[in-house]
């Protein structure tokens, strides 16, 4: 028995050091060409899923009026958000797609996160994602500047004219 699990902990360690070895000696590109590794997305999606948790259901505390609206729509435009996420009826930018992973567009004509509770929104603009591109935000912007932006992108494809307007509107920060 003492010898089955002597065996089977230096099998375990002779795997992880063959796994150290393979990343750590190239084995493991880590430019942002060429394609994702094998189950690269399911994993990062998942331990994502598993950081947002509870999170997604966080309700936002401000109503998704014109005011509320346009003044996220001057967070995304400030923030350097339009650089990486896209402006209105524009296509993804050539700088977006040189991110790994891709910054998705995030207003019309991609459909973004308008499919994603704002409680996530929220979580992922306050803490950003790690092994990407996207910053945290949490004590650039306020809390509710925040849930501003959230509450913009949450309803990115039927926003009110007067915001849309103001979205095409270039900007001096
Ligand atoms: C330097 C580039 C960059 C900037 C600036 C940036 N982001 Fe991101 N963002 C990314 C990248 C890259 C991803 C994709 C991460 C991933 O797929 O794991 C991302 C992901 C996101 C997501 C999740 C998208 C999804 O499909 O689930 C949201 C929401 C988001 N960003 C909002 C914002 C907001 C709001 C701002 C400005 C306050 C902002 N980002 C600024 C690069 C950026």
């Amino acid at each position: 028995m003492i010898k089955f699990l002597f065996g089977l902990v230096v099998g375990i360690c002779l795997l992880l050091l063959a796994g150290y070895l393979f990343a750590t000696r190239g084995g493991i590109s880590l430019t942002t060409k060429g394609a994702p590794l094998p189950m690269e997305r399911s994993i990062a999606h998942q331990a994502l899923a598993a950081s947002i948790g509870q999170s997604s259901g966080d309700q936002s505390p401000l109503p998704a009026d014109d005011a509320n609206l346009l003044a996220g729509a001057r967070v995304y435009q400030q923030n350097a958000c339009m650089m990486c996420h896209g402006q209105l009826d524009q296509p993804e930018s050539d700088f977006a797609k040189r991110f790994y992973p891709h910054a998705p567009q995030l207003l019309p004509p991609g459909e973004g996160v308008t499919d994603d509770p704002v409680g996530t929104t929220h979580w992922v603009v306050k803490n950003g994602i790690r092994f990407s591109a996207m910053p945290s935000f949490e004590g650039k912007l306020t809390d509710t500047e925040i849930w501003q932006v959230s509450l913009l992108l949450r309803n990115a494809n039927k926003l009110p004219n007067s915001v849309q307007a103001s979205l095409r509107q270039p900007q001096h920060e």
